[in-house]
């Protein structure tokens, strides 16, 4: 296993390269699915998870080719021969759950592992199981695997989300494109990856309107065809690396980063007395003044403060003027870096889904744990001003979604190299 060395102190700037966006990827790859025609992603992340979707889609018969140094994803679906997302992948990633709903909608037929809990939550299924149900898939767990059957085709309904599950949402839109008639989801997820989803069914042929409002219709026809289909810029990468500058100091220009990808948090950021402007070529954000200052967070489903965000700017107000709250709505755990923060001698206290976080003057470096992929990034942003050495371990979880942290940020500056964790 790898891991990250941090030695604070150093002002950043620089640029960052955004890519293209993990989870808007890892919904478009299962795609493929729903035409025996290729489909060819481009500006896609070079990725530990887009590796582990590919393996999953290899596996059920589709061909992956991983282009141009893996910018560029060919897919093709031409023969499923195997119907079932095991266990062993499935456990190791949850999106590989996306497979389900196309696989429905094409072939009529899906077994798919339950994903199990992880390190934020237990993630059930129950709101894509009731809403794939609601357009006519019969559905029965064995074993921990969904099996899914179609047996007369899927058939268009009116579909009331319980909670606008981003997955779920992905799950029915997709399933709903080859359904006999019409389809209206409500309440469903509004994310910027949702809209890259549909933009991308619709160059397959998908008739689709609505996306990124809380009501999405789909008219189902006959079949989809090919298409090619450049992934989105992350925003939660674009966020995450618009938090270094703030932590560090100085200036740092995120390259393809626009505002509007990330609205409510940019918002938030500015609140703390961070300056961010938009430029040709993406946002500049830089440290005016010393201290930031303490603000409230709240997460909710987009266009609100993403959850994904929550653990990074946490990291910056450890050390902002003032007390701050953060309250965590869409995951029963995801404070686990709030420990980890401590031992670099944060003031936080967690009580359920509320983090009050008292601001010190400057965080000291210490041997620290990633325990899931935003917790691990939150600690190297952390480390970026502690004072001394910030050891971050079990870095797995960073490589899931983060291409290559350390020579992104050592470009503009940053004291941070990677090594192998001792025997
Ligand atoms: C997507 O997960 C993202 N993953 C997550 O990013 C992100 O945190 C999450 O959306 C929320 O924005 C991908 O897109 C691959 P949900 P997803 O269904 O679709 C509960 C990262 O760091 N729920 O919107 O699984 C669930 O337990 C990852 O990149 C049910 O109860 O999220 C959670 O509490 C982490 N039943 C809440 O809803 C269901 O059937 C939000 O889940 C489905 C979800």
């Amino acid at each position: 296993m790898d891991r990250i060395i941090v030695t604070g102190g150093k002002e950043l700037s620089g640029q960052i390269p955004i890519a293209g966006a993990k989870n808007a990827c890892l919904a478009l790859m299962p795609a493929t699915l729903l035409s025996d025609e290729p489909l060819t992603l481009t500006n896609a992340p070079r990725l530990s998870d887009i590796k582990t979707m590919s393996a999953l889609l290899s596996s059920l018969g589709a061909e992956v080719s991983s282009l141009q140094d893996g910018k560029v994803l060919a897919l093709s679906s031409h023969d499923i021969h195997n119907h079932t997302a095991d266990y062993e992948i499935v456990r190791k990633m949850r999106a590989s759950n996306l497979v389900l709903g196309p696989m429905l909608a094409r072939l009529g037929h899906a077994i798919v592992s339950l994903p199990g809990g992880c390190a934020i939550g237990a993630r059930p299924m129950d709101i894509h199981i009731d809403a794939l149900e609601m357009l006519g898939a019969v559905i029965e767990l064995k074993d921990g695997y969904l099996h899914a059957k179609a047996p007369n085709g899927l058939k268009g309904a009116t579909i009331p989300l319980r909670f606008a599950s981003v997955g779920a949402t992905e799950n029915v839109v997709m399933a709903a494109t080859l359904a006999k008639g019409t389809t209206v989801l409500q309440n469903a997820a509004r994310e910027p990856e949702i809209v890259d989803l549909v933009s991308c069914l619709r160059k397959m042929g998908a008739q689709i309107e609505g996306e990124g409002t809380s009501t999405i219709t789909i008219q189902g026809v006959d079949r989809l065809h090919g298409a090619t289909h450049p992934v989105v810029t992350d925003r939660i990468e674009l966020g995450t690396y618009m938090l270094a500058p703030a932590i560090a100091g100085g200036e740092v220009e995120l390259l393809g980063g626009r505002r509007a990808l990330v609205g409510a948090f940019a918002d938030k950021l500015e609140a703390t007395g961070i300056e961010i402007t938009e430029t040709e070529a993406g946002l500049k954000v830089r440290r005016a003044n010393g201290r930031v200052q303490a603000v409230d967070v709240k997460t909710e489903v987009f266009p609100g403060f993403p959850t994904d965000l929550q653990a990074q700017m946490m990291a910056l107000l450890c050390t902002a003027n003032g007390t701050s709250v953060l309250e965590e709505t869409i995951f029963e755990n995801r404070f686990m870096h709030a420990p980890e923060l401590m031992r670099m001698g944060a003031d936080i206290e967690v009580h359920g889904g509320h983090a009050t976080v008292k601001g010190v003057d400057r965080l000291k470096g210490a041997p620290v744990m990633a325990t899931d992929l935003r917790a691990s990034v939150s600690l190297i942003l952390a480390g970026l001003a502690a004072e001394g050495t910030t050891i971050v371990s079990r870095v797995y979880h960073l490589d899931r979604g983060y291409e290559r942290v350390e020579a992104k940020l050592s470009a503009c500056g940053a004291q941070i190299t990677r090594e192998k964790e001792p025997q």
